[in-house]
């Protein structure tokens, strides 16, 4: 099982909402509008996307969530069955490396995807086309991380830090090498190259003070991701750590993450 906590996905759902483009929400409401068949979520976690674009639809769809852990799935269901823009809601608990096969199986509006796509494989990424394509179906990517992070103010060791996450970031996250940073802008190149058309919009995260528990997550997150790739830098690594949380406590950080959405379209329905 892939190990997201319910703590992080509530710590991040509003960054998220922040962020996520309104235009590419809008473009997917308009698009679901004109098709017949229910939107599937995949990696669902406890339902951040459902949550943020269910509401958005001119009226309600009938929704599959699909993720590997019960208990997030247990929770999305929980939180979205009554939703504006819910008629019916099913979860299904599978392995998204093994299985796409949902996908094909009934008629499908559109398929939807948050803070997925960057873990996953060039080779899966090629399977999720496919699967978009026998289906007919559009797909709605959000906030695929892209590798930008500027911190403010920065320090030298700002780059070995961020230079040791990115590749981090593309280790084996349950579907063979990671895309990581360059996940949006493969299957931007894919889509377009299996006949699709594709809308892309930034969706970075901009995180202040008020973010400060969310911005301290992803300084300890970075360090120890950091420290896997390069324990002999360890001591340095710390030694920013510590620096970064002095500065966080006095309010004095601020952090954006770079992430793109998209929204890639059957040709001959693109709005
Ligand atoms: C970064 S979280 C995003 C969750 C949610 N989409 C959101 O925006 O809050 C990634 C989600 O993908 C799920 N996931 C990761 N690998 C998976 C796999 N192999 N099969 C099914 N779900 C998986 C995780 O359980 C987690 O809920």
């Amino acid at each position: 099982m892939s190990g997201f906590s319910a703590e992080w996905l509530a710590l991040r759902e509003p960054a998220d909402i922040r962020a996520r483009s309104r235009a590419v929400t809008g473009l997917a409401a308009s698009l679901t509008a004109a098709r017949s068949g229910r939107i599937i979520d995949l990696g669902c976690g406890s339902g951040s996307l459902p949550r943020d674009f269910a509401p958005r639809l001119p009226s309600p769809r009938d929704w599959l969530l699909v993720d590997d852990a019960q208990a997030l799935l247990d929770e999305a269901a929980r939180r979205c069955r009554d939703l504006p823009g819910v008629a019916t809601l099913a979860t299904l608990r599978t392995d998204l490396a093994a299985d796409l096969s949902f996908i094909g199986e009934r008629s499908t509006a559109l398929v939807t995807a948050s803070a997925l796509l960057d873990l996953v494989s060039d080779a899966w990424l090629a399977r999720l086309v496919a699967a978009c394509v026998t289906a007919r179906a559009p797909l709605m990517a959000m906030l695929n991380v892209d590798g930008r992070i500027d911190i403010d103010p920065p320090l030298p060791d700002d780059v070995p830090v961020i230079t040791c996450f990115g590749a981090h970031q593309r280790g084996d996250k349950g579907f063979g090498p990671a895309l990581g940073p360059t996940a949006a802008a493969r299957a931007v190149e894919r889509f377009r190259a299996a006949g699709y058309g594709v809308k892309t919009a930034r969706s970075d995260w901009s995180l202040g003070a008020e973010d400060a528990v969310l911005i301290g997550h992803l300084l300890d997150g970075w360090i120890a991701a950091a420290t896997e790739i390069a324990p002999a830098d360890s001591i340095r690594f710390a030694r920013w750590l510590t620096l970064r949380r002095e500065q966080l406590a006095a309010g004095r950080l601020s952090v954006r993450v770079g992430h793109e959405d998209l929204l890639a379209m059957p040709r001959r329905e693109q709005v």
